[in-house]
């Protein structure tokens, strides 16, 4: 028999100061509350949070759906940056955990946000859709595309629609009218896809405002927080490249 001895680590205690406020009780005060729980191996913000609902408040509001980084419900602040929750391992943090909804978003209650609205807001102002050129036809033959264009459209679809890029940008934060990282991927996406009808001037209309490309001030923080790692920098590079070739085309007619 082995004599080996098997020494198993004593699991961290780890300290969560999550915020807490319920916007619909008049009584509520915005408040950071404190929770204690012993880290397991390969525990998310995720696990963490379901055990202390199950454990220990039942009360303590936040979204989850997927828990796979594909809903893009569970994005909160990690220690005041944005980040999804079910995707972040507590083992790369600290002892001390402080956990608070994202900004910008309506606040539903503790970390739970309104994403929805939001995003729903942000594509009726960029339009964030197909215009046809011509009526759908069912029987029609298939329309070829390239395959790095398509590629291109598919890496702007990769968004999740998670937030995490309009809470970390300054603009976003002070401007409730830009549409953010998200929009501008959007908008990208769009421009690029060849069925769709709208000219360069139509999308100069759109977003070459404070509001739109031109608002942005392109320190890309929302590039470092994206945890889909979407190419926003590539985004933001066609995008003023073909605002720029409209303007010019503007001034000389
Ligand atoms: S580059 Fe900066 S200003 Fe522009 S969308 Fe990203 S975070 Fe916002
Ligand atoms: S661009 Fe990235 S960070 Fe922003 S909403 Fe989409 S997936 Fe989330
Ligand atoms: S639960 Fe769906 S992205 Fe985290």
């Amino acid at each position: 028999m082995s004599t080996e001895m098997i020494t198993l680590e004593t699991p961290r205690r780890l300290r969560f100061e999550i915020f807490r406020f319920n916007p619909e009780d008049p009584s509520s005060e915005p408040h950071h509350q404190t929770f204690e729980l012993d880290e397991q191996p390969f525990m998310t913000l995720y696990i963490a949070l379901n055990r202390i609902r199950e454990e220990q408040d039942p009360s303590l509001q936040f979204d989850f759906a997927c828990r796979s980084a594909i809903c893009g419900s569970c994005g909160m602040l990690v220690n005041g940056r944005p980040r999804l929750a079910c995707n972040t391992l507590t083992r790369d943090l600290g002892e001390t955990i402080r956990l608070e909804p994202l900004p910008v978003f309506k606040l539903i209650g503790d970390l739970s946000v309104d994403t929805g609205t939001w995003f729903r807001g942000m594509a009726e102002q960029v339009g964030g859709w197909i215009e046809e050129k011509a009526p759908f036809q069912a029987h029609a033959e298939e329309e070829r595309m390239d395959a790095d264009l398509a590629q291109a459209i598919y890496e702007g679809e990769r968004c999740i629609e998670c937030g995490c890029c309009i809470a970390g940008c300054g603009v976003a934060n002070v401007n409730p009218d830009f549409v953010g990282a998200a929009g501008l991927n959007r908008i990208a996406r769009f421009m690029r896809d060849p069925r769709d009808a709208r000219s360069e001037d139509d999308w100069f209309e759109v977003v070459s405002d404070e509001n739109g490309v031109f608002g942005c001030i392109g320190l890309m923080g929302c590039h470092d927080v994206c945890p889909k790692e979407l190419p926003l920098l590539e985004q933001y590079a066609y995008l003023r490249r073909k605002m720029l070739g409209a303007a010019r085309e503007e001034e000389r007619t």
